[in-house]
């Protein structure tokens, strides 16, 4: 389902994020990645959504190098493969929240209201459909980030500590969607996340370092 074949990334200006970095997911694989804050941790998802480009290496998402594609078509493989929940969580203001859990399925020509009102209900927001998302506290948000990036179902989701904002039993519950969610649809996933408790809901847990993503080890 993903490829990631030495992988190397620097920012304009910025240290070496990582070099070399490689590793891959089954379809219905679903790991945590952890590490400290700065070590590149969104910039990894970034890369293999092919919102970012990489300085080396290759990214095959459902068997399509993502970074050779042009805009057009990397945009299509975004649209029809990928969930993304940000960490800023990028709702529209001016939408419902019905709407804008909606917007991936429009997106692709299959407007679901009715699928994108279970999303929302799974999410614990079922009686909120028509609020805007100014009236939602934050944790709210992350629940309807969560709702739209799992609403078309995603052979690949990307969770950017998606969990970050809410209470351990909410987190919990919303976990255990995600995790329903894409086994249900054979979909890979990867969490990034600082949660340990988080991070024990994946099949496994890598921990991205400046010498690459390896197996985590437990703390001592
Ligand atoms: N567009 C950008 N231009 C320049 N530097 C950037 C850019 N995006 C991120 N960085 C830098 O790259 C490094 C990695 O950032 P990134 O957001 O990937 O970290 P992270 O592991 O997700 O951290 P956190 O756990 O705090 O979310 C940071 O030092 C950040 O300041
Ligand atoms: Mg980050």
């Amino acid at each position: 389902m993903l490829e990631v074949t030495d992988l190397a990334k620097t920012h304009p200006g910025g240290r070496p994020l990582f070099a070399g970095l490689s590793f891959s997911l089954r379809a219905g694989e679903y790991v945590a990645v952890m590490g400290e804050s700065g070590v590149g941790k969104s910039t990894l998802l970034n890369l293999i959504a092919g919102l970012e480009a990489p300085d080396a290496g290759e990214i095959r998402v459902a068997g399509q190098c993502i970074s050779g594609l042009a805009d057009a078509a990397a945009a299509r493989l975004r649209r029809e493969k990928l969930g993304f929940v940000f960490q800023a969580f990028h709702v529209l203001p001016h939408l419902t929240l019905l709407q804008n859990v909606g917007v991936p399925l429009l997106l692709l020509g299959r407007d679901d209201p009715a699928r994108a009102a279970a999303m929302l209900a799974a999410v614990g927001l079922g009686g909120r459909l028509r609020a805007y998302p100014r009236e939602l506290s934050g944790g709210e948000l992350q629940r309807v980030a969560i709702a739209r990036a799992l609403v078309h179902r995603p052979a690949l989701l990307l969770a950017d500590e998606p969990t970050g904002n809410l209470d351990p039993a909410t987190a919990g519950e919303v976990l255990a969607l995600l995790r329903d969610e894409i086994r249900a649809n054979g979909a890979a996933a990867i969490l990034v996340t600082h949660s340990a408790h988080a991070a024990a809901s994946a099949d496994r847990v890598l921990e991205l370092t400046a010498a690459g993503l390896a197996p985590r080890r437990p703390a001592p």
